[in-house]
């Protein structure tokens, strides 16, 4: 399903004009973003609202993205952030990298929110050399093949108790002709990992039904 369809259009704008109305930061992050050529991907307002809400929970105070785009996703989970807390995403492209910092810059979230560039996997590699501090919540939203590969690769790098989140884990999975994509190995993955408990929240977005894939690292 590529657009919502029937009432579930209705129920997305209800639940965003209900309970995620954009402000201004969050507004222009996404009209910069598409007037730098950016591929109009982010997450929804909604599931933007939805991870602010479970990094509180988390008690965040170290948050790390995988896939940054221009800093949309970043600047609600950013928020959760106490004013100590900080904020690392991983980014491939340059340019996405550029735009995201302006765009974080003017939600005021600089001093939090480190861009750094580079192949997802190299970067987490060389933070796992480095003796890189432990995180309360990893979000991963890259290409979506990498993801068994940034699972292998986050894991040691999330808190005991910590919550991992995959963005893109429902369509895919289920729709996807190719019968092994990296979201479906993602999710078996994680559902037969008994140091996770794990679920798919489905998530509504202008672009149609996705999924969540919400784990805790701590087994049932
Ligand atoms: N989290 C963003 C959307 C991310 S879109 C939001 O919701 O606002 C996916 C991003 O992953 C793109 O910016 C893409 O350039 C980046 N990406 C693709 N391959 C990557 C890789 N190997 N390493 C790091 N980032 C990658
Ligand atoms: C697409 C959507 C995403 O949320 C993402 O992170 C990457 C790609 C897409 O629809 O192509
Ligand atoms: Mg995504």
């Amino acid at each position: 399903m590529t657009e919502l369809e029937g009432p579930l259009e209705g129920f997305h704008n209800y639940i965003v004009d209900t309970f995620a109305p954009e402000d201004d930061a969050l507004t222009s992050a996404r009209e910069e973003s598409k007037r730098a050529g950016l591929p109009e991907i982010s997450i929804s307002p909604s599931q933007g609202k939805l991870l602010h809400i479970l990094a509180r929970l988390a008690g965040a105070r170290r948050i790390l993205e995988v896939g940054t785009l221009g800093g949309y996703s970043a600047i609600w989970l950013a928020r959760s952030l106490p004013i100590d807390g900080s904020m690392i995403s991983l980014e491939l492209d340059p340019h996405h990298a550029d735009v995201a910092r302006r765009n974080i810059e003017r939600a005021g979230l600089s001093p939090q929110v480190e861009v750094r560039v580079g192949a997802a996997a190299d970067s987490l590699q060389k933070m796992r050399e480095a003796g890189e501090e432990v995180f309360d919540v990893i979000f991963i939203d890259a290409d979506k093949d990498g993801y068994p590969k940034y699972l292998e690769l986050c894991l040691p790098l999330l808190r005991e108790g910590g919550l991992l989140l995959g963005d893109n884990t429902l369509p895919d999975a289920v729709l996807d002709a190719s019968a092994d994509s990296g979201t479906k190995r993602y999710n078996t993955t994680v559902a037969a990992n008994s140091e996770l408990t794990s679920v798919i929240v489905p998530a509504l977005r202008s672009r149609g039904v996705d999924g969540l894939t919400i784990s805790i690292k701590s087994g049932a």
